[in-house]
């Protein structure tokens, strides 16, 4: 899972130094349904049973924050200027009213056994129990392909199907678009504060004070305020999902586009991961070559890869299955994700407003990834 250079091979030791895949510290809400809710209160979280702290003997690269001196709160700023906010526009459904009409009727006359039984097998895969915090890196080597909506569906997907906590996490310095795609109308607090902030002897609730509650549930930490420049770096990096992971079931990571140093530690430290893939010819045929190059790494990270094929444009015409086909050579697997217009207009993913082909591939694209972040001690 590395691609040996020195600083892969010391970040992967400090990690493997520090994990114990024995602690069990996040409970699946399948064998312990109250252990972690989702959205706790303080007095709930008391009242739930606090994992030991496993970090206490791990070095925690960069953590310089005295706890006996507050630090400064950062100042909460919008996630879109109030006056664009406005103009969004009402959000668009993702099929059109004669889709939804159409497929009601369907739902009427045919038998629906096949479909509910393959409903059932991905809900057991979503919710299968963690021993240890699961983390699924999401990039690309293109920018603007689809990362940070993919990232929101699986945040949204994995929060729906668990009941214990899921965070989604942004690892793009570059102005990106995740907190505005989870629908967070403000942020405070981000990845670099956090680093800084962030001690073995905290609870749940203490860290979730420093994130931002997103509306269907689960929580969200961006990377910066959205200003240029937003300071995050691979020891950033490290630090925050390191010792976050202890609290969430499920952590999805928003990464940049590679080969930048932040996306290829992301990579190389993930469970799983997601390669966004844009359904053209020249996204297929590049990214083909990263999954090329994963396979020929030491410690082959494409045994825990998953591509979604992303149609952005209602205008692609590159064969969809052909396409798939190209890319599951290697021996991965592709979920091809639709275009949907809801997704197209941007602003704030409404679970409800998406297609249900949308949903049927994110849960699909959910479920694929969970079953190969597992299997990962
Ligand atoms: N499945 C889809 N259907 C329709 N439009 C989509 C779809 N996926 C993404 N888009 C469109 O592509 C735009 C860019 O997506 P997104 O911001 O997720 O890309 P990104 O890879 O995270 O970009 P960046 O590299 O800038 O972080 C979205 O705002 C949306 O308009
Ligand atoms: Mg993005």
């Amino acid at each position: 899972m590395t691609g040996g250079g020195d600083w892969q091979r010391d970040l992967l030791r400090e990690l493997a130094d520090g994990d114990d895949p024995d602690n069990t510290s996040v409970q699946s809400s399948a064998a312990t349904p109250d252990a972690l809710p989702p959205s706790p209160t303080r007095t709930e979280a008391e009242a739930a049973p606090v994992p030991e702290p496993p970090l206490a003997a791990r070095p925690v690269p960069r953590q310089v924050h005295n706890p006996a001196v507050p630090a400064p709160t950062p100042e909460s700023l919008p996630t879109v200027d109030p006056r664009l906010a406005i103009a969004l526009g009402n959000p668009q459904h993702g099929d059109s009213l004669a889709q939804r009409t159409g497929r009601t009727l369907r739902r009427l006359t045919a038998s629906a056994s096949q479909e509910v039984t393959e409903q059932t097998r991905f809900a057991q895969e979503l919710q299968q129990p963690v021993t240890t915090g699961r983390v699924i890196a999401v990039t690309s080597i293109r920018g603007g392909v689809g990362k940070s909506t993919v990232s929101a569906l699986l945040g949204r997907t994995f929060n729906h199907y668990r009941h214990d906590p899921v965070l989604t996490l942004e690892a793009d310095a570059a102005l990106g678009t995740l907190p505005v795609r989870m629908g967070a109308n403000t942020v405070r607090w981000s990845c670099a504060d956090l680093a800084r902030i962030l001690t073995p002897s905290m609870q749940l609730t203490d860290v979730t004070g420093y994130l931002v509650p997103v509306t269907d549930g689960g929580w969200l930490l961006p990377a910066g305020q959205g200003r240029v420049g937003a300071p995050l770096d691979m020891h950033t990096y490290l630090t925050v999902t390191t010792a976050l992971r202890r609290y969430f079931a499920v952590t999805i990571v928003d990464c940049e586009t590679l080969p930048g140093e932040v996306a290829r530690t992301a990579m190389d430290t993930a469970h799983a991961r997601v390669v966004v893939a844009p359904m053209t010819a020249e996204g297929v045929h590049g990214t083909r070559q990263v999954l090329d190059w994963l396979g020929q790494l030491p410690h082959s990270a494409l045994a825990t890869t998953v591509v979604a094929l992303s149609a952005a444009s209602p205008d692609t015409t590159l064969d969809a299955k052909t396409a798939a086909a190209h890319l599951r050579e290697p021996g991965v697997p592709v979920v091809p994700l639709p275009y949907d217009r809801h997704l197209a207009q941007g602003g704030p993913i409404h679970t409800a407003m998406l297609g249900q082909a949308t949903r049927d591939a994110a849960v699909r694209l959910a479920a694929e990834v969970m079953q190969l972040a597992v299997r990962v001690r």
